[in-house]
């Protein structure tokens, strides 16, 4: 199998264990409430590989496997814009959990940890479902279609994508 969908479908299995870590701190949130600094560590924790992994991977198909296989199978319609929707309806869940996330390190008054609770349990809803249509439909779509010359344009895309931008 290419190196770079070898590579998705590992990022898509670390996403599965964050989800796990989330649905985690999400129970120890409730038991413990939001003064339990643990609980709020546990959510930190999803924080960073939120902010960290799952936003570039999303980047890394965003900017190298969509646009690539997108020339071929369309992006106005289909695979490619479901999924790019899904990521647009994950980042708004993102926002509403750092928002939510904030408040209580901060010990805001409000509904917080209820926020926190919905926005988690979207992302936790959302992810399993995207990740499936990626692994079981999308990825077969591109081994099949993509020829060598194309995943050296992915490739080296990615490579663009993987780099931070500079200050
Ligand atoms: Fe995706
Ligand atoms: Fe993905």
């Amino acid at each position: 199998m290419n190196e770079i969908l070898k590579h998705l479908y590992q990022q898509h299995r670390d996403a599965e264990r964050m989800l796990t870590e989330l649905t985690e701190a999400v129970r120890l949130l409730r038991a413990t409430g939001s003064n339990g600094s643990e609980a709020l560590s546990a959510l930190s924790g999803c924080r960073a590989a939120i902010q960290g992994e799952v936003d570039a991977h999303f980047r890394q198909e965003e900017q190298s496997l969509f646009p690539v296989l997108g020339r071929q199978v369309g992006t106005d319609e289909g695979p490619i814009a479901v999924l790019m929707e899904e990521h647009c309806a994950f980042r708004q869940l993102q926002l509403e959990y750092e928002a939510a996330l904030a408040a209580l390190e901060v010990g805001a008054n409000g509904d917080w940890a209820e926020r926190l609770e919905r926005a988690a349990a979207g992302i936790v809803s959302l992810l399993p479902g995207h990740i499936q249509k990626e692994d079981e439909v999308l990825f077969p779509m591109a081994e099949d279609l993509l020829d060598a010359a194309a995943w050296d344009e992915v490739s080296s895309l990615w490579r663009q994508a993987s780099t931070p931008p500079s200050p």
